[in-house]
C-alpha cells in the first residue's frame, strides 16, 4: 500500500531532514530502490516522470508494479509513488491508476493559469487522500526533451502557489536536471532562503539532486528543502556498473548473457547509491 508523501514530508521539515525521489525506470529500479529504503528504514518516494511511465507501458502498470512488489518483498516502510513533473492530463493519469502523490508542473504556465491548475488539483488530492507538489520558476536542464534554463523562483509567486494548500513545493534555486556544468555557480540560498520566510513549514522540494555537492545539500536541507529528488546519478552507476561486466567479458562466461546475471551489477549499484543519498539526507532509521 501507497501512502501520501504528506505525512513524510511533515516529518522530516520537524526533523531536519529530507525525504529522497529515485525517480524509476524499470522493475529492477523499483526492486533496489524499495529494498534500499527497508534496509535503511527510511521513508521513500518513487518518482516517475511522464517519459519513464510511458516507457513502462502506462502509469496503471507502474501503480500495479510498485504496489505488489511492497507486497511481495514485504517493505514496511512508507513508500509514496509520484508523479514528477506532471502536465495537467497526466495527473489526471496518475490519480485514475491509484498514486499516491503528484506534482503539477504548471511553470510554464502564466502564473495566474498555474494557480488555477493548482487549485482544482489541490481540491481533487484533498478529496482522494493524495499529495501535491506545485513548481514556481522552471528547474534547468533537460527532462524528457524539456529544457529549461534554471531560474531562480520569484518567493511572492511561491506564497500564492503555496497558500492554494498544496503539500510541497518545488522552487527553482539555480538548480537543474541532469549533470551540472563545469561552470555552474552552485544553488542560491539567498532564493531559497526568502522563499522559506514566506512559506513558513511547508516542505520544500529540491530537484536536480544529482552532482549538488554534499554541503549545498545540508545547507539546503537546513533552510526548509524536506524532498530531494534524485534520477541521472543512479543512471550513471547503473551505467557504469554494466560497462564493466561488459568490458571484463563477464556476459561471453557461462551463462553471463542472463539479463538476470547481466544487470545484477548495475541493480547493486542503484542500491547501494540510494543508501548513500538516503545517508546525506539525513532519513536513516525515520522509518
Ligand atoms: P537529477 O536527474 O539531476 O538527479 O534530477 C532528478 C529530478 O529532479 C527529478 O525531478
Amino acid at each position: 500500500m501507497f501512502v501520501s508523501a504528506e505525512e513524510m514530508l511533515k516529518k522530516a521539515v520537524a526533523g531536519k531532514y529530507a525525504v529522497g525521489q529515485f525517480n524509476i525506470n524499470n522493475l529492477e529500479w523499483t526492486k533496489e530502490i524499495l529494498l534500499a529504503a527497508e534496509e535503511a528504514k527510511s521513508p521513500v518516494i518513487l518518482g516517475v516522470s511522464e517519459g519513464a511511465g510511458k516507457y513502462m507501458t502506462g502509469f496503471k502498470t507502474v501503480a500495479a508494479m510498485a504496489s505488489a512488489m511492497i507486497d511481495e518483498l514485504g517493505i514496511t516502510v512508507p513508500v509514496a509513488i509520484h508523479l514528477d513533473h506532471g502536465t495537467y492530463e497526466g495527473c489526471f493519469k496518475c490519480i485514475e491508476a491509484g498514486f499516491s502523490s503528484i506534482m503539477f508542473d504548471g511553470s510554464k504556465y502564466p502564473i495566474e493559469e498555474n494557480v488555477e491548475k493548482t487549485k482544482e488539483l489541490v481540491r481533487i488530492c484533498k478529496e482522494k487522500g493524495m499529495s501535491l507538489e506545485a513548481e514556481v520558476g522552471s528547474i534547468g536542464g533537460e527532462e524528457d526533451g524539456v529544457v529549461g534554463a534554471g531560474e531562480c523562483a520569484d518567493p511572492n509567486e511561491c506564497k500564492m502557489i503555496a497558500d492554494l494548500g498544496v503539500d510541497m513545493l518545488a522552487a527553482g534555486i539555480g538548480n537543474i536536471h541532469g549533470k551540472y556544468p563545469a561552470n555552474w555557480k552552485g544553488l542560491s540560498f539567498e532564493t531559497l532562503d526568502a522563499v522559506q520566510q514566506l512559506t513558513g513549514d511547508l516542505p520544500l522540494v529540491l530537484h536536480g539532486g544529482t552532482g549538488i555537492p554534499d554541503d549545498m545539500i545540508k545547507k539546503a536541507i537546513s533552510l526548509g528543502v524536506a524532498k530531494i529528488n534524485v534520477n541521472t546519478e543512479c543512471q550513471l552507476v547503473f551505467a557504469e556498473a554494466t560497462r564493466q561486466y561488459i568490458e571484463a567479458g563477464k556476459d561471453l562466461e557461462g551463462k553471463g548473457y542472463d539479463p538476470r546475471k547481466l544487470l545484477k551489477p548495475g541493480a547493486e549499484a542503484i542500491r547501494a547509491k540510494v543508501i548513500e543519498k538516503m545517508e546525506l539526507f539525513g532519513s536513516v532509521g525515520k522509518a
